[in-house]
């Protein structure tokens, strides 16, 4: 049962554990959802329009909706796409991603990459920002945020967001902690969102195999043998006691409900020293390997 929020500095509660849908597949999407509503205790879901799943969310949003799940008890994202960073396309993709979601408001809409595409593109990350303010006062979005966002780039967007972004959701898991931007964004009041926590293991793709398993890390599994927990469970707990929120994704009805089982156990100092000894600035999501030529990480 998921028992935690984080305030976000719209004041609104952020539940700590979504579900994440990123490589759902259409036809399990609706499942997973609606499974992850009614029986798992979840009460946030993380889209996107880039997913390609969102008008299968929506209905499963809208049954479980008329099955009594009251809207303001659900925490809903979406995330505004690359080619969707124009001043005019703004709205446009946010009202699409509604539509499809079937709803009347985002509980946060983030930008996705802090880069807009096609790229060479003369569209600045403060023409999108200023037109996601706008969401915010026509009602079509709560809180606005970022997601990829870098030190530099959120330093310079700060310098002139009338709107303060609520969160930044960044590749966050063991082997790449990025303690020093998770601190910064922190002291900011901006609340971050780890995606992939899990090392995203389905996600071989377009590097290939040979990448690293956080699952079988012996360091993981020996400390999820001694908590008899798994190691899923090791990956989700350390992440929120980051204080950082997390939105594994899974359409496998006993990982969702395991994935959410992470409030009756805490992680001694020493086993978050030891996981903390993991970091290898590894990253499973780099805009290099699908494009081949944006530099976004370097
Ligand atoms: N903002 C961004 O740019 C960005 C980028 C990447 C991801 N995200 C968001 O973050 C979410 C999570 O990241 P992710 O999907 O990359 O990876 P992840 O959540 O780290 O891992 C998902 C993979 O782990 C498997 N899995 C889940 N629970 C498991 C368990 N208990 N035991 C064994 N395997 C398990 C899933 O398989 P099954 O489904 O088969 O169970 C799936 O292959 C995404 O879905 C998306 O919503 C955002």
């Amino acid at each position: 049962m998921i028992k935690e929020n984080l305030k976000l500095n719209t004041g609104a509660e952020m539940p700590l554990v979504g579900l994440g849908t990123w490589k759902s597949a259409p036809s399990e999407v609706g499942r997973a959802v609606e499974y992850a509503l009614t029986e798992a205790g979840y009460q946030h879901i993380d889209c996107a329009a880039v997913y390609k799943n969102e008008s299968e969310i929506g209905e499963s949003l809208t049954k479980v909706f008329n099955r009594g799940i009251q809207r303001e008890n659900i925490f809903i994202t979406s995330k505004l796409w690359d080619d969707q960073h124009a001043r005019a396309s703004v709205p446009k993709a946010c009202k699409k991603s509604l539509q499809d979601l079937q709803l009347d408001y985002l509980d946060l809409y983030l930008m996705h990459w802090s880069v807009a595409e096609p790229f060479p593109s003369a569209i600045s990350v403060r023409e999108t920002w200023e037109a996601m303010e706008d969401l915010v006062k026509e009602g079509l979005a709560k809180a606005i945020g970022v997601a990829n966002f870098t030190g530099p780039s959120l330093i310079d967007l700060l310098t002139y967001a009338k709107i303060k972004p609520a969160v930044n959701q960044i590749e966050l898991h063991p082997y790449n902690q990025q303690t020093r931007l998770v601190e910064f964004c922190q002291k900011q009041g901006i609340v971050v969102t780890a995606y992939s926590p899990l090392g995203s293991p389905g996600e071989v793709g377009s590097r290939g195999s040979g990448e690293p398993i956080l699952f079988d890390d012996p360091i993981i599994k020996e400390i999820a043998f001694r908590y008899q927990k798994t190691p899923a469970q090791i990956l989700l707990r350390w992440a929120i006691e980051r204080r950082t929120v997390v939105i594994p994704k899974s359409t496998h009805p006993e990982r969702i409900k395991s994935n959410a089982e992470l409030f009756d156990f805490s992680l001694t100092a020493e086993d978050l020293e030891k996981i903390a000894s993991l970091e290898r600035r590894h990253r499973f999501v780099d805009p290099w390997d699908w494009n081949g030529h944006l530099p976004y990480f370097d």
